[in-house]
Parts: structure tokens; C-alpha cells; sequence
């Protein structure tokens, strides 16, 4: 498996465990990106303006300096097609993505930009990314429908 974790003790240990549950159930998961720093945010985001314009880069990253990558807490997952190069936007729609939306919470993570939740979380659906927050926020999260600005109260 890619070694690609790159996140801090806590929360790279959770995932490799994530990873190792998922393939116990034949669900080959791959980390795509995790820890970036300012200015490997910075290259993403001015790369996503070129390629789609200002507008729509906006809906799907972050600003440097505002994005969740930067904490290490953020990986974003894929399959072993997503792992091979191809742009995985429908990765919710695949066995691993269903999967995944339905256990991450087990190892305290969450869906961090659910489809339903966009005008809450203000960035797009995105079916890849997820954030740890330890279990027991994780869960209730889960259990309770909330993403992390309604957890804490923000909105
Ligand atoms: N794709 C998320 C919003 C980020 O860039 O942090
Ligand atoms: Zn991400």
C-alpha cells in the first residue's frame, strides 16, 4: 500500500487502523492527500484557479491558510482507481466510497463536506475528504446528522 499518510501521531494512527479495517472487508482504501503546508495549499489552489477559474476553484478549496490540509487532521481518501491517477468526483458513488461515508466514524473521523450540508460547510460535496475529531465527537456527529460548524455551534 502507498505510504502517504503524512498526518500527526494521533490521527495517522486512527487511519491506518480505518485503512486496516477497510481491507479486512476487501475495501482497498488510499490515502490521496493529507498534510500540506502553506505553500503546498497555495500550489493546489492557484493550480485549481488556472485549470476551472476563481469561482469554481472556490467551492472546492480552500484559500491558503484556510484549509484543514494544513492542520494534518484532513486526508483525502480514494480507490485503487483514484490511486492510479484518474479524477475521482464520483468516488462517493464506488464500494469504497460508500464504505467509507458509512464507517469513518468508527475511527474518529468524519464526512467533513457532506452534499447536503454545503451552504452549512460553504466548500462543494465532497464524497474524499474527511477529518479526524476523535470517536466520541465523531460519533455523535454521526449519530446526530451534524457536521463540524453545527458540532460546535457555529451555525
Ligand atoms: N478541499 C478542502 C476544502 C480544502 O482545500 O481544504
Ligand atoms: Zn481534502
Amino acid at each position: 500500500m502507498k505510504k502517504l499518510f503524512m498526518m500527526p501521531g494521533e490521527a495517522a494512527r486512527a487511519l491506518e487502523n480505518l485503512f486496516a479495517y477497510a481491507g479486512k472487508q476487501d475495501i482497498n482504501l488510499y490515502g490521496n492527500s493529507g498534510y500540506r503546508s502553506y505553500a503546498s495549499q497555495k500550489q493546489v489552489y492557484k493550480e485549481r484557479i488556472k485549470k476551472v477559474g476563481k469561482k469554481q476553484a472556490d467551492e472546492y478549496v480552500a484559500e491558503p491558510g484556510a484549509s484543514e490540509h494544513q492542520t494534518g487532521l484532513a486526508m483525502d481518501v480514494t480507490n485503487k482507481e483514484g490511486a492510479q491517477g484518474r479524477l475521482m468526483l464520483d468516488f462517493g458513488q464506488t464500494r469504497e466510497g460508500k464504505w467509507l461515508k458509512a464507517n469513518v466514524y468508527r475511527f474518529g473521523f468524519i464526512m467533513r463536506y457532506p452534499k447536503e450540508k454545503e451552504s452549512i460547510t460553504g466548500y462543494n460535496y465532497e464524497s474524499w475528504h474527511i477529518r479526524y475529531v476523535g470517536v466520541k465527537a465523531a460519533k455523535e456527529m454521526f449519530n446526530k446528522n451534524l457536521v463540524l460548524e453545527e458540532y460546535l455551534g457555529e451555525k
